[in-house]
């Protein structure tokens, strides 16, 4: 027999799979992925990362899926519920406690830098409009940091239009705002793919991202890679399984996982290669430009290539879309636990739960000007933020899942859930998430620790 969520359930796998896409597909594809694989070489990150994908993103998104399933309730209940009917010990509910902490501090800061694709979306189209072109994207990018005012101004706007989502629920916020959002999201990058093809440079591209070249792989390279895959599949804090709570028992999960792996990969491999023949068409050398790479090198392009102002809005409002979907799926596991304690309603939940990482998110937003030399684990504060949360509870959080799912939590419940795959692709899952995902997970988080 089939529950139903207190919260509302997906109306169809595709609202799932568009949901868990959009959680997926963020700021990590478009922002991140670049400049962590010009960074770290290119081709040899960009294998690895597809090695840690399919190792052990996909199997501890299965686990987290069916978790979800199984408790149909926030993260910290569904653990709750799955451990008091196993007879397990109620010590695992720290699962769903350090998957809430890390939402809350992912999107602290995630809110803050999806405020500024929302500003260079503003900048862009004010400059359609006659206004003062970006002829020095460094000294924009570093006067926007240096404000806080238009930092929290944009961050309290991005917090307004994700509350405005989820407070709306699952089928009539969450639901209705991917189904019209990620066929968006899809049209822009295809858009901007085909001007990367036009410059002429598609092919040096391809050699950059799949070329590998082994030399250049140290540790750090592994580190990144899995951290990468954690960040850019959501895994680790959650989010998906809170999903996973909303989704009708005919469906099957692994289906659905290899999907939204397969999306979020060939997104994040798709804004590659839309965005790297620009910057070398336009001789600007993307090794090196860190997390500021779209921010301040594509802007440089934009000034000088024909649509360059019509560009520079699709794509930052492509940033921007993307991040929206992500950040509603970061926001939804604190707000259906609220919900949960009983005496609130789902809007007055989402304002609470908003208003507390608005706040946070205001450390984030000061840590670049007011606080810019606070150090904390020698790192500015949003570095420390995203170190900690992303780099640490992201893997120890996958970590803690891949062995809840793996040894604690009956067999019998996970062959049920995964009744779609045959004996054979059990066991298969079994050897990845009881051997191969906890042992990868745990050499990245020893090295990083230790080093
Ligand atoms: N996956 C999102 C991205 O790639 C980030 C994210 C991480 C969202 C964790 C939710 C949870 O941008």
């Amino acid at each position: 027999m089939d529950t139903k969520s207190i919260h509302g359930m997906w109306s169809s796998r595709l609202a799932f799979i568009l949901a868990a896409s959009g959680s997926a597909v963020g700021l990590g594809n478009i922002w991140r992925f670049p400049y962590l694989a010009s960074d770290n070489g290119g081709g040899a990150f960009v294998l690895i990362y597809l090695g840690c994908i399919l190792l052990v993103g996909l199997p501890i998104m299965a686990a987290e899926i069916l978790m979800g399933r199984e408790g149909r309730m926030s993260p910290v209940n569904t653990l709750r519920k799955l451990t008091r009917e196993g007879g397990h010990s109620g010590g695992w509910t720290v699962i769903g406690w350090i998957g809430m902490l890390a939402a809350v501090a992912i999107l602290s800061f995630y809110s803050v830098v999806g405020g500024w694709t929302l500003h260079y979306v503003w900048l862009y189209v004010a400059q359609m409009f006659g206004g003062a072109p970006i002829t020095d994207p460094g000294a924009t990018f570093g006067a926007l940091l240096a404000s806080p005012s238009t930092l929290v101004f944009w961050h309290s706007m991005f917090m307004l239009v994700t509350l405005g989502v989820v407070a709306m629920g699952v089928e009539k916020g969450l639901e209705r705002a991917v189904k019209f959002l990620m066929p968006l999201l899809f049209l822009i990058l295809l858009g901007l793919l085909a001007y990367g093809i036009s410059t002429g440079k598609i092919g040096q591209a391809f050699e950059f991202l799949f070329k590998p070249d082994f030399s250049e792989v140290t540790g750090d390279t592994l580190l990144a890679a899995l951290g990468q895959a954690f960040f850019s599949l959501s895994l680790g804090m959650c989010g998906i399984m809170t999903y996973g709570a909303y989704l009708p028992r005919d469906i099957s999960i692994p289906r659905v996982a290899v999907t939204v792996a397969g999306m979020d990969t060939t997104i994040a491999l798709l804004a590659g290669l839309a965005i790297f023949p620009v910057l070398f068409a336009f001789g600007l050398d993307p090794a090196g430009g860190g997390p500021g790479l779209i921010f301040t090198s594509l802007p440089l392009a934009f000034n000088d290539m024909s649509f360059g102002i019509p560009y520079a809005v699709a794509f930052f409002g492509l940033l921007f879309v993307a991040a929206w979907t992500s950040s509603i799926s970061l926001l939804e596991p604190p707000t259906a636990f609220l919900v949960e304690k009983g005496n609130m309603s789902r809007k007055t939940s989402a304002i609470i739960a908003a208003l507390v990482i608005w706040a946070i998110g205001l450390v984030t937003a000061l840590g670049f000007n007011v606080w810019q030399n606070v150090r904390v684990f020698g790192r500015d504060l949003q570095g420390a933020i995203e170190f900690v949360a992303s780099d640490i509870m992201l893997p120890v959080g996958g970590l803690l899942i891949a062995i809840f799912a793996g040894y604690v939590l009956s067999r019998r419940i996970t062959r049920e859930q995964l009744s779609h795959l045959g004996d054979f692709g059990f066991q298969a899952w079994r050897f990845l998430i009881c051997i191969i995902a906890p042992v990868l997970v745990l050499i990245v988080l020893a090295a990083k620790i230790l080093g």
